[in-house]
């Protein structure tokens, strides 16, 4: 048979065939096309939904979850400041030590106020978690509390170090003194020698007790009792919040609290050595800490993240 024989007549029969079993299930065909017509805005818009959350890889949804969980813990962060607000700072401090029990810590710079709360703290639990970040350069009078503090209250501040690469890194690019240079370097040193080692520190724990004042600066007058630390997702408790400088230095003198010398010589404010410097009578606290920045970036990124 020719070839062209061969191969025409099964095609003509297959095509015969299919337009008939096309005739008999037309019916199904023009209801399909109606159902589809019908949900062609619905199938549009899954298909749309499909494509960005392929493309997106799940952001979207947690972006969603972080949002729905910040607005509860704003909603709990709030409730906390009603309860607590007109509460002394040692009932504050039991709810917090007794509710949160090996979840809580105190950061503690060796400050005044980090002296008080520590006072207060081992009057209530001795076996809370306190802390210190030390950067490295510290004054020598701040090294000698650390020592002082844990004889007086028979407790171990837990110390927490920069890691030391990065130092490496950082002093053998820049210097050992980088932060005179620009505020984008004074941030790096902080984000190293502070910002990491806190990190660290305050895994694990649901609560982060610390000594900040409102009146201390301009940067905190806006700050709460309770806070929500969005960045650490972590509670913040600033228990010294509504204390002034005065009743401070009177509940240190009154409890015999130890200190750091360096108050006594024109140190209000205390931090790493190179950035601290004293202050004269009558000047704002904080002018001698990182003096020659703006008062709004004399922060070193602990409370306000750059
Ligand atoms: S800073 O951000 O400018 O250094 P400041 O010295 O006023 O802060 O201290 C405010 C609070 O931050 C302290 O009460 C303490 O809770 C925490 N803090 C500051 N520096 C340290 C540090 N080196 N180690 C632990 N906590 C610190
Ligand atoms: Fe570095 Fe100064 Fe910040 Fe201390 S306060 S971490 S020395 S920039």
């Amino acid at each position: 048979m020719p070839i062209h024989i061969s191969i025409f007549v099964p095609l003509r029969k297959f095509a015969k065939m299919s337009v008939r079993t096309w005739q008999n299930d037309a019916y199904k065909y023009v209801i399909l096309s109606v159902l589809i017509k019908k949900m062609q805005h619905f199938i549009f818009f899954i298909g749309i939904l499909c494509m960005v959350f392929r493309k997106d890889n799940g952001k979207i949804f947690s972006t969603l979850q972080s949002k729905k969980m910040l607005k509860k813990m704003e909603e709990i962060v709030k409730q906390l400041n009603n309860t607590f607000s007109n509460k002394s700072t040692e009932e504050v401090l039991k709810y917090f030590l007794k509710e949160y029990k090996g979840e809580i810590g105190l950061s503690s710079s060796l400050s005044y106020e980090d002296q008080v709360l520590t006072h207060i703290i081992c009057s209530i639990d001795k076996t809370a978690k306190i802390f210190t970040l030390d950067t490295g350069r510290f004054f020598p009078e701040t090294y000698s509390l650390i020592d002082n503090t844990n004889m007086r209250y028979g407790i171990h501040l837990q110390v927490y170090f920069p890691d030391f690469k990065r130092i490496e890194e950082m002093v053998n690019e820049h210097g050992v003194n980088l932060f005179y240079e620009s505020i984008e370097k004074r941030h790096l040193c902080c984000q190293i020698r502070k910002i990491e080692p806190l990190k660290r520190a305050l895994k694990g724990l649901k609560v982060w007790i610390t000594g900040l004042r409102r009146s201390q600066s301009v940067t905190r007058k806006n700050m709460k009792l309770v806070e929500y630390d969005k960045d650490d997702n972590i509670i913040k408790l600033n228990p010294l919040i509504n204390w002034s400088e005065d009743d401070v230095k009177l509940f240190v003198k009154k409890n015999n609290v130890p200190y750091n010398r360096l108050h006594d010589k024109g140190f209000p404010s205390i931090g790493c050595q190179p950035c601290t410097r004293a202050v004269k009578e009558g000047e704002d606290i904080r002018s001698g800490r990182w003096w020659w920045e703006d008062p709004e970036h004399r922060e070193c990124g602990l409370h306000q993240r750059n």
